[in-house]
């Protein structure tokens, strides 16, 4: 039984299940983006890195890639509300198109946030690509372009998510059973 901080985790999705979806999203997003210029995805960190890094090798097209950083809820399991940018994008976005991949989906805060700003730089096409969405748990209003998985709402780590920055390296996704 894995465990971190002496709670337990219990395996909500495998690392096969987990490894076909990521392939499904891949494929769908070949079909929307493929051709002319090659499709910049953006990952949200420190969450998104591994789903991020999988995804674009599910890929058969040329793909770039760039990260921002926004405002987290520190080491806690509580969301403060406020979501202020912390890094920028280093690449020119206007008229590109334009991947904004997330690991978790859950108050709809972040990715609300961050697709304003980047519908600012005046992306051709801008998408939104999210591993896991914990749709019980919005505070606002904001559906993903393309969703993984519809997960519960229970705390979750593993495949890039934390519990005060461990688990991240878990190859599955676990509740912790806190
Ligand atoms: C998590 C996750 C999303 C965000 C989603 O990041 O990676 O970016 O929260 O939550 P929301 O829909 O409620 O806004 P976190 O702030 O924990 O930082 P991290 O990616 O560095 O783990």
């Amino acid at each position: 039984m894995l465990e971190i901080r002496g709670k337990k985790l219990r395996l909500v999705i495998d690392e096969e299940r987990i490894k076909r979806r990521v392939k499904e999203l891949a494929l769908e997003l070949e079909r929307e983006l493929g051709g002319g210029e090659p499709p910049v995805f953006i990952g949200l960190l420190k969450g998104s890195f591994i789903f991020l890094a999988d995804l674009i090798r599910e890929l058969s097209l040329p793909a770039v890639v760039d990260f921002m950083r926004v405002s987290s809820y520190g080491s806690g399991t509580e969301s403060s509300g406020e979501v202020r940018i912390l890094k920028e994008p280093e690449l020119e976005l206007k008229g590109k198109k334009v991947v904004l991949v997330d690991d978790i989906l859950d108050t709809g805060l972040t990715l609300k946030r961050v697709k304003e700003y980047l519908l600012e730089k005046e992306p051709a096409v801008l998408k939104t690509c999210v591993l896991l969405d914990k749709k019980e748990a919005r505070k606002v209003p904001f559906e993903a372009d393309l969703v993984g998985f519809e997960v519960p709402n229970d705390f979750l780590v593993g495949y890039g998510l934390d519990w005060g920055e461990l688990g991240r390296n878990l190859r599955g996704i676990y509740a912790v059973e806190l």
